[in-house]
């Protein structure tokens, strides 16, 4: 392992998925993307990821697939394509298989006009068998909204209103250009819950610009107010590289690795003490909700979303840039919107890249997901899923326990277990499994 201070700035992959995404080529494409589908077990659920690649504003410190849009145009136009896209999967699917999640997110969902969130519900609910309890979670600006949104979000079947709040402190908001009240975030909480939506989460960030110990812990204190259910605490991931705008973010006004893992620790403390239990590397959840449940009984998931209860194994991405995940690998979009487009309207699907699994890919995904979600896994398990397979990777395992000089993982019973020490560096260690890797030659934010 590395020295404390330099753990703190490594730079490695957050783990949403194995490979990670800078390892799908081109290999694989629509025509697989064709084959995986219609290869789609009968009757077992599956989960719909919609992407909206659009906002009404740009905050600096974004890294999400989005684009700034003053005019709604080319949102109804981008609407249209969607459906069409919607339509050609389940025509595929042929109604041999029900969806037991969606998930609508972006950019801002909510920048859609209500009267096409309503159509985009009845678009999904028209093409697919949506199950009755599915969940139904949208990720919602809260800036964007008032009663008649509100009421579409209802009215479209959302079960979990997912709220961006990132940071109260009017100072960091001047610095990451995202001015939000505490008032407008209430006004949606008691808005979505008043409209009978069961759950709420929350997204905060830490490592934020002129973020200090003190003023992320005051907007943790503001954010218990409102009584999410869950909470997401993210390390603000600093990649100029990747996202230009973020370079209105000067290096100078960020908090160093020490700061960072101080501001970490701080807002882990106050939600711990609020009775929120941690989940995975950067969720908090009460002690009944869904993500909770699932963590105490290992059935806890990880994927592009961050942190699932959702038990559906495949997931299929709509949208520029969206990720799909099969059984045999991974699907990417086309990440350019007028290149997604004019794919879906030529009648083909807009993969163009992806990775098909290995059987030791196969593996090192089951072993890094639990590691990811449950600090632990369990070689026993592990042969029973994988069978001889996993010989080579248990045995990795035991070596890399047995050379461990700091105390951050263990082997333990019958698995690999990494202690509560070590649980901040579960990506360096999950890095460790993971035979793509090599820091040299691809940039991560940094681990902590
Ligand atoms: C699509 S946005 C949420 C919905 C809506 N657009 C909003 O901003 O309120 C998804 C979340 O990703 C997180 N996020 C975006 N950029 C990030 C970054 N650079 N580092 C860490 N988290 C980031 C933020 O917490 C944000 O709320
Ligand atoms: S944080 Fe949300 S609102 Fe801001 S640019 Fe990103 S996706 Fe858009």
């Amino acid at each position: 392992m590395l020295p404390a201070a330099a753990m703190l700035d490594a730079k490695v992959p957050r783990y949403t998925s194995y490979p990670t995404a800078p390892h799908f080529h081109a290999g694989v494409g629509s025509e697989t993307a064709r084959q995986w589908m219609s290869a789609l077990p009968a009757e077992k659920p599956i989960s719909l990821y919609l992407h909206i690649p659009f906002c009404d504003r740009l905050c600096w410190f974004c890294a999400c697939h989005t684009k700034q849009t003053l005019r709604y145009e080319p949102v109804s136009a981008y609407l249209q394509i969607l459906h069409a896209e919607i339509a050609a999967v389940a025509r595929l699917l042929d109604g041999r298989v029900p969806v037991g999640a969606i998930h609508l997110g972006g950019g801002s969902p909510t920048m859609l006009r209500p009267e096409d969130l309503i159509a985009l519900g009845g678009r999904l609910r028209g093409a697919f068998e949506v199950l009755q309890d599915a969940e139904i979670s949208i990720e919602i600006d809260p800036n964007d909204m008032d009663d008649e949104r509100l009421d579409a979000l209802a009215e479209f079947g959302m079960t979990r209103a997912s709220l961006g709040i990132q940071d109260f402190d009017p100072r960091v908001q001047k610095a990451i250009n995202r001015l939000q009240s505490f008032e407008q975030t209430a006004y949606v909480v008691d808005g979505a819950r008043a409209r009978g939506i069961g759950s709420v989460n929350l997204d905060l960030l830490y490592g934020l610009p002129h973020q200090t110990v003190e003023s992320a812990s005051a907007t943790l204190r503001q954010a218990l107010q409102l009584k999410p259910d869950r909470m997401a605490l993210f390390g603000y991931a600093h990649v100029p590289w990747m996202k230009k705008h973020q370079t209105q973010i000067k290096d100078e006004w960020l908090p160093d690795g020490a700061e960072r893992y101080a501001q970490a620790e701080a807002v882990r403390a106050l939600a711990l003490d609020a009775g929120y239990r941690a989940i995975g590397i950067d969720h908090f959840a009460l002690p009944a909700d869904a993500l909770t449940l699932a963590s105490q009984q290992g059935l806890l998931r990880r994927n592009f979303q961050g942190y699932s209860a959702d038990r559906c194994d495949t997931i299929i991405g709509l949208g520029p840039s969206a990720i799909s995940q099969f059984e045999q690998g991974y699907l990417q979009n086309t990440p350019a919107t007028g290149d997604y487009m004019r794919r879906i309207e030529e009648g083909d699907f807009a993969t163009v890249r992806g990775v098909a699994l290995s059987d030791d890919d196969r593996v090192r995904r089951w072993v890094i997901e639990k590691l990811m979600c449950d600090f632990r896994f369990s070689s026993h398990e592990a042969r029973r899923r994988f069978g001889t397979i996993a010989g080579d990777v248990m045995m990795q395992a035991r070596r890399l326990a047995a050379m461990e000089s700091d105390a951050l993982c263990e082997w333990r019973n019958d698995g690999f277990e990494i202690t509560t020490k070590g649980r901040p560096f579960v990506r360096l260690i999950a890095a460790r499994f993971d035979t793509y890797f090599t820091a040299a030659t691809t940039r991560h934010s940094v681990a902590v």
